[in-house]
């Protein structure tokens, strides 16, 4: 019997951080397993915004190495990279071509990735979204397992992939396939260390408001000794009115592995001085085998070159398919 699939992917830009960890990679190791899992380097996007060509590449086999140093399974899991599958590009061409502008500038990321970058912004950050789309529907896959943040790229996935079947298949004969978001309950949206109301990323200017997936132990204490709290004494999850603290007691519970009962139990009565230490320990103990294991592969030599080589290939058919199935629909013929 065929596994249901899903597919999912991260842009090689910066380091990863504890929000790509908990609210993707982690959720593609627990999966794996169930799945036949597509997982990519959103190298195509990560050209969106200014980026400095001596560091792609290398950014890229580092995104790679950190999935297979958090567990992704090669027997489970095909690992590769956005722009060595041509299809990616192409697909998003044809996409663009249906897709309404004014779905476009409702993205909520393209609002806030625009402001920063003034007149200078480019037209690939707007269509951004049409190619996730074509990155997504060349798989058609059953789940798509990604933080909260993506989840309005989802829809607009579905918006177009909806608006394609209407107008080139038939009716009950949809060509491609919707697929659905996975998002989890915990860890979907990581918030950062100095702002518990902004959510933890890459391009936030400070360092010191996200735990980087490579910070070594001293970093790490020096980074939750510094994270904004609150006054209150007694530690709770779910309060609206304090964002720190669900933040860093979803932390807490995520990376010590304990159940979300015996973290509320074991915190109820805490300050943070108390806590601090022990939400430090998890997540240096967490992320010691990562690291370890990362590095690992990092010194390998020809390790990643193989893997990605292969997971070209294995993306390639499969995309190669699903675009030649949307251009015969949109009246190509084939050369
Ligand atoms: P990116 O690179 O910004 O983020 C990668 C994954 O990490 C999740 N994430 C978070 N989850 C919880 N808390 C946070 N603070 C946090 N920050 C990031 C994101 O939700 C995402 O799952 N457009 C995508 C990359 C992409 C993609 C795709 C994803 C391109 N094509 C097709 C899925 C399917 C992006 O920029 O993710």
């Amino acid at each position: 019997m065929t596994k249901p699939r899903v597919l999912s992917g991260i842009q090689p830009t910066g380091e990863l951080h504890l929000g790509n960890y908990l609210g993707a990679i982690r959720n593609w190791v627990n999966i794996q397993e169930q799945y036949d899992s597509f997982l990519f380097m959103a190298d195509l996007h990560a050209i969106t915004v200014p980026h400095d060509p001596s560091q792609l590449a290398q950014n890229t086999a580092k995104v790679a190495a950190m999935y297979l140093a958090c567990g992704i399974d090669l027997n489970h899991a095909t690992i590769f990279v956005q722009s060595h599958v041509a299809a990616h590009p192409e697909l998003a061409w044809l996409f663009m071509c249906i897709t309404p502008l004014n779905w476009l500038d409702d993205m909520v990321q393209f609002k806030e990735k625009a402001i920063k970058q003034g007149e200078q912004v480019g037209a690939g950050l707007l269509t951004y979204p049409v190619l996730q789309a074509a990155d997504i529907m060349l798989y058609e896959p059953d789940k798509v397992p990604v933080g909260e943040d993506q989840k309005q790229h989802l829809e607009l996935t579905r918006d177009i992939v909806n608006s394609f079947n209407h107008r080139f298949g038939k009716p009950k004969h949809p060509i491609l396939k919707l697929p659905e978001p996975m998002i989890q309950a915990e860890g979907a949206r990581v918030m950062s260390l100095t702002d518990g109301t902004k959510k933890m990323s890459k391009s936030d200017p400070s360092d010191l408001s996200r735990i980087n997936l490579l910070d070594p132990p001293d970093l790490i204490r020096t980074k939750i000794k510094k994270c904004k709290t609150d006054p209150v004494k007694g530690l709770v999850f779910g309060d609206r009115d304090r964002p720190e603290c669900n933040n860093l007691l979803t932390l807490y519970l995520l990376l010590s592995g304990k159940t979300k009962e015996a973290v509320a139990s074991e915190c109820a009565e805490m300050g943070w001085g108390q806590f601090k230490p022990l939400l430090t320990e998890a997540a240096i103990a967490h992320l010691q085998p990562i690291q370890e294991k990362y590095h690992t592969i990092m010194n390998e030599p020809g390790y990643l070159d193989t893997v990605l080589r292969q997971g070209k290939e294995k993306a390639e058919a499969i995309a190669n398919q699903t675009l030649l199935k949307v251009k015969t629909a949109m009246g190509y013929s084939l050369p």
